[in-house]
């Protein structure tokens, strides 16, 4: 039975403010929610969209720290770099709050204080690492030591970087305090578990049972799980960045940020809703609320199992009505990753790609991670923009705007009898809105694209077979028929392109002279009247050149060099191929010193040198800043690679390259040219 609902919250996952966003986040989650959220708005339902920046956890703590900044101006900075990016891509949440906010605080403190006062929380004891120096419990990620599996030096209490493995602290051979350096040890400490073991009975029914609807992927996550049994998860952290605990012995912990991050939608609305003029409570308390959490896979979990189960113990909450998560997007056949570097940043690709939202929104779209994971590449990016927006889509569009103003001064011209070509053309108009609906209920929204673009295409063979520009001369009544209608399609299209390709809707709806319109007049052929005046034509999309796909394809080779240099040498069992003498003597070695040295903001691998060889002083910059500090690299002679091309990372060129020796346990060592070596020598 499909149940009819008053109302819909639709939350976008929050994103962690720790970092720039990427075109991945926007596949995954941030391009469905608003497609979706603008189909219902154009359907004049009442939605309230609310999203915002993730703010506490230990990875923002360390970021800080790494940079030498207070956890609160690290999301200052981010929560405005996020925030400006997805208004610029059109995103159109209602609202977009942040978990540092008083209301937040505030929200998310009663939520724990009600559970606690209604014991539904166990209090546990247990060991954890503790910094004696530094008087403080130690988050896994604050512990680095040897792994165990690959003895890489530098392994963190829950991950190993180099091998990849998945890790406790406890694994660790030497475990060392990233605070302090010094050896932790084990010391007791109490936390509030929330007992998710109790919630099993209750979840199996709720989600297996009654959720068979939702998407497999998500449906197949929360049984994989559940079957695996359900422990007891502490809801409290010994932290000093986030939500101090508000209950008696709490001093010195704060909310686990997962607890409080989820709570940031329900913050989120009570901000909007103070803002309107609305009850938030209508949005999160009313069985006819239908309430939606767009996220990314590796959300499941938390959206699915653990915050229901805790809106379920308070008790006075609506619950997820389906979590439609996708999976992910690797970009060039990689996995997208911020500390490699390889993504498309949204930053970077609005200043490369000024006023092209709308083709990224359509390419992530048309390969929308929706039930694995999908690839991005730069030459599909091209081809889809240049044979499918720009040859179908905005093709037809102009041709039927420049023809009317060709042959009837602009004015739309009345229709005539119909042929059998107009009639096929008219019943798709009438059938496609109804085909892009039924998959946007579904959370198709590759297959609800293609529809809208089926109408397009319908549009662009119906001028293409009727050819109007051969009829004008003896036919003049029969082209305004043709014009006629393909101007209706072009009103239709502007109608049902809207969720999908906002900023391209609304300059179809310029050129047409027409206010934006609802849904409920899509599939309508009396859109424009007989005589309305249209505007010049505009183009819709342009050509993208080979060059511009060469110079972001080379941006990405220039990452993948960086990094495979750092992974390389280790690596090396065998030696390269022989090379001639004249292939050794291109290169110019050189001895060099390094006269002042810096960490690289934002980057947690490079330094920046400069370095005198003698002739000049050169910008370098290197990623070896887990192995050295600034401070012990000045003064140093280096061997520098000098005639190698310029390149720029980070927004510095770097110019030329410091030689290193990378040993067995993967730490690199300078090659130190000695003292008796002169700046500028060169070495051969
Ligand atoms: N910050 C999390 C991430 O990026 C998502 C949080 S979603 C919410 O993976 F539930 F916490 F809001
Ligand atoms: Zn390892």
């Amino acid at each position: 039975m499909v149940k009819k609902f008053k109302r819909h919250t639709i939350s976008a996952a929050l994103p962690y403010a720790n970092g720039p966003v990427h075109i991945g986040h926007l596949a995954g989650v941030y391009v469905p929610s608003d497609i979706y959220v603008r189909y219902l708005r154009s359907k004049e339902e009442d939605v309230a969209f609310v999203c915002g920046s993730d703010e506490h956890g230990v990875a923002i703590e360390l970021r800080a720290r790494k940079e030498g900044k207070t956890p609160q101006e690290v999301v200052d900075f981010y929560h405005e770099q996020i925030k400006s990016s997805f208004e610029k891509f059109g995103i159109s949440f209602d609202i977009y709050h942040r978990t540092s906010a008083k209301l937040h605080h505030e929200t998310a403190s009663e939520f724990f204080e009600k559970l606690y006062c209604e014991n539904k929380f166990t209090e546990t004891t247990s060991e954890q690492f503790y910094d004696q120096n530094e008087q403080q419990f130690l988050a896994d990620r604050y512990i680095k030591g040897t792994c165990p599996t690959c003895s890489f030096p530098e392994a963190y209490g829950d991950q190993c970087e180099n091998c990849g493995s998945t890790l406790s602290p406890s694994e660790l051979k030497n475990p060392k305090s990233m605070l302090s350096g010094e050896a932790p040890i084990l010391k007791e400490t109490e936390h509030w578990y929330f007992p998710l073991d109790q919630y099993e009975p209750w979840l199996k029914k709720w989600i297996l049972e009654d959720h068979k609807e939702w998407k497999s992927n998500v449906y197949g996550q929360c049984k994989s799980w559940i079957d695996n049994g359900l422990k007891p998860r502490p809801m409290t952290r010994d932290l000093s960045w986030g939500i101090p605990v508000p209950v008696e012995g709490g001093e010195g912990k704060v909310l686990y940020v997962w607890f409080d991050a989820p709570i940031g939608y329900i913050s989120a609305t009570k901000e909007w809703a103070k803002q309107e003029g609305k009850n938030w409570e209508d949005y999160w308390k009313s069985e006819d609320t239908r309430l939606l959490h767009f996220i990314g896979k590796d959300n499941i979990v938390f959206h699915c199992v653990i915050f229901p189960a805790l809106l379920k113990a308070e008790g006075s909450f609506i619950l997820p009505e389906n979590v439609p998560a996708n999976e992910f997007l690797n970009l060039e056949n990689n996995k997208i990753s911020t500390s490699r570097n390889w993504a498309v940043w949204l930053h970077e690709y609005l200043e490369e790609f000024p006023d092209k939202q709308d083709v990224l929104r359509y390419v992530l779209t048309a390969n929308a991670p929706e039930t694995k994971d999908n690839d991005f590449t730069w030459k599909d990016f091209q081809t889809r923009n240049n044979s499918e927006l720009v040859a179908i889509f905005g093709n037809f569009v102009n041709r039927a705007v420049v023809l009317t103003h060709k042959y009837f001064e602009g004015k739309v011209p009345s229709r005539g009898d119909l042929q059998p070509i107009d009639m096929e053309v008219i019943a798709s108009i009438a059938s496609i809105p109804k085909k892009i609906e039924d998959a946007l209920n579904q959370f198709k929204f590759r297959e609800a694209l293609s529809s809208m673009m089926e109408l397009a295409r319908a549009g662009n063979k119906y001028l293409a077979d009727t050819e109007p520009w051969k009829l004008i001369k003896e036919d003049e009544g029969r082209v305004g028929t043709i014009l006629n209608i393909a101007l209706q399609i072009s009103a239709n299209l502007s109608i049902v392109c809207e969720p999908f390709l906002p900023f391209t809707a609304k300059k179809l709806a310029k050129v047409l002279n027409i206010e934006s319109k609802k849904w409920a007049e899509a599939g309508n052929v009396d859109l424009l009247s007989s005589s309305h005046q249209l505007n010049q034509a505009e183009l819709l999309f342009e050509k993208i050149d080979d060059k511009v796909i060469e110079v972001q394809v080379n941006k990405l080779l220039e990452t993948k060099k960086m990094n495979d240099e750092e992974n390389n040498a280790s690596e090396l069992e065998v030696l390269k191929d022989e090379i001639v003498f004249d292939d050794f003597v291109k290169m110019d070695l050189r001895v060099g010193e390094i006269k002042t040295a810096e960490a690289v903001e934002k980057s947690n691998k490079l330094l920046k040198f400069t370095v005198d060889i003698g002739l000049e002083t050169r910008t370098i910059l290197s990623g070896v800043s887990k192995f050295f500090t600034p401070e012990e690299m000045v003064g140093k002679k280096v061997v520098v690679m000098a005639n190698l091309a310029p390149r720029k990372m980070m927004g510095t060129e770097s110019q030329g390259m410091l030689l290193f020796a990378e040993n067995s346990d993967g730490k690199l060592v300078n090659v130190n040219p000695g003292d008796e070596a002169e700046n500028g020598s060169v070495v051969a």
